[in-house]
């Protein structure tokens, strides 16, 4: 399904987030502590990548989406990111080896197989190293929830027909929204993966959530 929605990703993230999906990742990002090395897993065309090089950390983009990456790399094929194609639950690099991990827009897809992500971003990541997740949510109060079902199932499909035409995923995101963890059972399986300082940070009223959490010293 990435391979074949690539093309128009970026465009259809910003017209079905009316440009707000930047700012969020803007707000994660500026959580990397300094001169970091840092791991964007399921990186897609690599905007969180692009926004910790430009803020001067080592980055490594990987995604399992070979068009995903081709992308990314186009976009800048001068840029000092590592691009690398891979399974975010089977990660191709020793322990220890990044002092941040990040992923935007990514644990929905992966909810299948959350636990083994979270341990192998547990296993790569230096002692004290960091681990920041957004992802999209459900809004807590009710007027909110109201309009965000709204948007995910009426003018989301809109604007996916209208980028995409017939290569739009019917239901991908409304479904994956709606079907993924409470913020709750995600710090658990943070937890469970050895993180400690678990939290979640609402944005937007809980439209987006930011997980963060740490390996002990
Ligand atoms: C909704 S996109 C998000 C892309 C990007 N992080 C962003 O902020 O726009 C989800 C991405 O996760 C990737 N992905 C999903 N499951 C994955 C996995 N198990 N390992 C690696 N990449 C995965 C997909 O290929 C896709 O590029």
């Amino acid at each position: 399904m990435f391979d074949r929605i690539a093309s128009e990703y970026d465009r259809f993230n910003s017209w079905a987030s009316f440009g707000l999906h930047k700012g969020w990742r803007d707000i994660m990002v500026r959580q990397i502590p300094a001169g970091a090395s840092g791991l964007d897993i399921a990186t897609g065309t690599g905007d969180v990548a692009f926004l910790a090089r430009s803020q001067g950390h080592e980055v490594v983009g990987l995604d399992f989406s070979e068009s995903m990456i081709h992308r990314a790399r186009l976009k800048d094929i001068r840029s000092a990111i590592t691009w690398m194609t891979g399974s975010a639950e089977a990660l191709p690099f020793p322990e220890r080896r990044f002092d941040c991990i990040t992923s935007a827009f990514a644990l929905r897809n992966m909810r299948g197989c959350l636990e083994a992500v979270f341990r192998e971003t547990f296993r790569v990541l230096t002692s004290g190293g960091l681990a920041l997740h957004l992802d999209f949510g459900r809004p807590r109060f009710p007027v909110m929830r109201w309009g965000h079902r709204l948007h995910t199932r009426v003018s989301v499909p809109l604007i996916g027909r209208l980028v995409y035409r017939g290569r739009w995923p019917q239901g991908y995101l409304e479904n994956t929204i709606r079907d993924f963890f409470e913020p709750s059972q995600v710090e658990d399986r943070l937890e469970a993966a050895g993180f400690i300082n678990v939290s979640h940070a609402p944005l937007l009223g809980g439209v987006v959530q930011l997980y963060r959490g740490t390996k002990a010293c």
